[in-house]
């Protein structure tokens, strides 16, 4: 079998990433990388590898079968597009676009062009969300309410500064929503909504932020999906103590656990939760699709749901800012004191934080996404 061509647009950063996986692929033989690009200087080249600061150059004179993108969101249209148009499958990172029409665009050139995009939702991957949508599907959780998933991060002030677009809601007058729901927690919000992926009918938000940046770096957001089920992701980089990921599925007949970034399940019958093996990276699945025609993990159609949930994160009332007295400083870190317990009650009653009564209520302006 040839060795795959792969580029990798957007070098630095998660690129460094996607540079060790394609070389460990390429000892076992399965691709070559053919040339990086990157606006600025790459750092630690690979030997012999091509390096480009125009991504057209490199597409039209190395002409890859599979194109990496791992740029920040707001240039992840343009470049997917020219890369699809250049003949290759896309492997690009999330969150793929910001707003449907862009979603709506790139699946129109995955057909004009007869190519692929896979998304970089590595939580799509997860051979434990397929085993719990056939326990759903099979009915072993009943008709299921309320799909709930908290995540409780920490995150410094050198975070918020690591690249030019960090914290920012828009860039060069481009949306680039780097919060918490749109970027870290993104595996998180594209899990919920894949448990049914179900059309989204309502999005309703409440977040804030602990430092002054654009975006929130804590958040309840809330989804009425069709059929009546609700998804409700509570989640926080300003948080007390790690909670990594608890997702929790609720039916009229059972309850399901998952740690979406360990692939740990306990399904209603369970005494304890089991771990379920064999995740396959998107890379993988991608080259299998293209030498197989293998069903891609993380196709864009898949993906439409979580653009049409952050489309809405552009329309909303920006996130107000806590009062310094609610807060725990220690160096760069700053912690919402008793947030871990006001997102736990969020996700485990379906609720918004400002529904609740929270400790910093009375600190900030009641300023909401919902007014
Ligand atoms: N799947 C994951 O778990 C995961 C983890 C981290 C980041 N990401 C995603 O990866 C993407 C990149 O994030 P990052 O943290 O690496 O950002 P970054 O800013 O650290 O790095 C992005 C790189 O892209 C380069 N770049 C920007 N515009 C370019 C262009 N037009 N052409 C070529 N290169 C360009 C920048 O110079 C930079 O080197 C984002 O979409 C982010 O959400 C995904």
């Amino acid at each position: 079998m040839t060795a795959t061509s792969v580029a990798l647009i957007g070098a630095n950063g998660h690129g460094m990433h996607h540079r060790r996986h394609v070389a460990e692929f390429a000892e076992r033989g399965l691709v070559r990388l053919v040339a990086l690009a990157d606006t600025r200087p790459v750092v630690d080249p690979p030997e012999g590898v091509p390096v480009y600061t125009e991504h057209a150059a490199l597409l039209a004179e190395t002409k890859p079968e599979v194109v990496i993108v791992c740029t920040p969101p707001h240039t992840h249209l343009a470049l997917t597009r020219d890369a699809l148009r250049a003949g290759a499958d896309v492997l690009l990172e999330k969150p793929p676009v910001l707003d449907r029409a862009e979603h709506d665009a790139l699946l129109a050139e995955q057909d004009a062009t007869g190519r692929v995009v896979q998304v970089g939702f590595q939580s799509l991957a997860s051979p434990a969300l397929v085993r719990l949508r056939a326990a759903v599907a099979a009915g072993e959780l009943g008709t299921v309410r309320q799909i709930s998933v908290l995540g409780c991060w920490r995150r410094d002030d050198a975070y918020w500064s690591r690249s030019p677009w960090s914290g920012r809601r828009t860039v060069d007058g481009r949306p680039s929503l780097d919060g918490a729901l749109a970027n870290p927690f993104a595996h998180a919000v594209m899990q919920t909504l894949a448990v049914l992926d179900a059309p989204v009918l309502r999005v309703e938000i409440d977040w804030l932020r602990v430092r002054p940046i654009e975006v929130e770096d804590t958040a309840t957001l809330r989804v009425t999906l069709a059929g009546g089920a609700r998804v409700l992701v509570a989640v926080t980089l300003a948080g007390e103590e790690h909670v990594d990921g608890e997702l929790t599925v609720y039916g009229d007949r059972g309850v399901a656990e998952l740690a979406f970034r360990s692939d740990l399940l306990r399904l209603p019958a369970d005494p304890a939760a089991v771990l379920v093996e064999g995740r396959e990276s998107l890379l993988e699945n991608l080259l299998a699709h293209r030498a197989t025609g293998a069903p891609l993990l993380s196709g864009l159609a898949r993906t439409a749901a979580f653009t049409t949930v952050i489309e809405q994160l552009r329309v909303a009332t920006p996130p107000y800012q806590v009062a310094p007295r609610a807060l725990a400083v220690d160096g760069g870190h700053r912690t919402l004191v008793g947030v871990n317990a006001v997102l736990r009650r969020c996700a485990a009653e379906g609720a918004l934080m400002n529904e609740l009564s929270t400790p910093w209520g009375a600190n900030g302006p009641d300023r909401t996404a919902n007014g």
